[in-house]
């Protein structure tokens, strides 16, 4: 069985994702690149400024700016969300989130965080759910970020676990291809259109039961 849960936060604990998007189409309409859902979904768990390159790779204008002006640009989209992320609260945490938790620390699991956001442990504080992570895998610590398997094998190794002990949860595409590669069982949040039909998949939050992790493991072996 196994034995902990790595989480990604945007997206998957709370709305933050909506925020990221949001943050990035105000900067692009600033620089004249507009951006819709479609695309942002190439942009979800992905580091800051890789999101800024790929950004300029669509918007055609990567040549356009300079080290000093491509660093501005990063910090005033974070200037934005940050904004944006102020007013979080306890309220905020996806609905199944804080039972799932809550379930997982009564059952002995571990539980790390995996995300790609330098504003993860603000975000955990501002929610008042620290208390339920035994490890924040730190982005900044990561050689390479999500779809690169990097950030989950730390996590997992930060509660003492291999990757191939842990179910990795995300809502990017990004993510699950960082999860598929450490070796960690993957489940999604969000569509089929966006994650693909070769994993499993809820279409919310309210289903991330521990039976249902469960049961998606005891698949995972009866598959292979
Ligand atoms: C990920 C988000 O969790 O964190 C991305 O899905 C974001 O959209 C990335 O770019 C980095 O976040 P931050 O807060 O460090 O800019
Ligand atoms: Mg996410």
């Amino acid at each position: 069985m196994f034995k902990g849960v790595l989480f990604d936060l945007d997206g998957v604990i709370t709305d933050t994702a909506e925020y990221h998007y949001r943050a990035w189409k105000k900067l692009g309409e600033e620089i004249g690149i507009t951006i819709d859902r479609a695309f942002n979904e190439q942009l979800k768990g992905v580091s800051r400024e890789d999101s800024l390159s790929r950004m300029l790779a669509y918007g055609d204008k990567e040549n356009e700016f300079s080290t000093e002006e491509f660093a501005e640009m990063a910090q005033r989209k974070n200037k934005y969300y940050v904004e944006m992320i102020q007013a979080i609260t306890p309220q905020d945490v996806y609905p199944g989130i804080l039972d799932l938790l809550k379930s997982l620390k009564a059952d002995g699991k571990k539980v790390a965080l995996a995300s790609a956001s330098k504003n993860g442990p603000f975000l955990l504080n501002k929610m008042e759910i620290e208390t339920y992570f035994d490890a924040i895998a730190d982005p900044a610590s990561v050689k390479a970020g999500k779809p690169a398997p990097d950030i989950f094998i730390l996590a997992a190794k930060k509660v003492g676990l291999t990757p191939e002990e842990c179910i990795g949860v995300e809502d990017a595409q990004a993510g699950i291809e960082a999860i598929k590669k450490s070796g960690a069982l993957p489940i999604g949040v969000g569509r089929v259109e966006d994650l693909g039909a070769d994993i499993a998949l809820v279409p919310d939050t309210t289903k991330l039961t521990v039976d249902y992790l469960v049961a998606q493991w005891t698949d995972s072996f009866h598959e292979h």
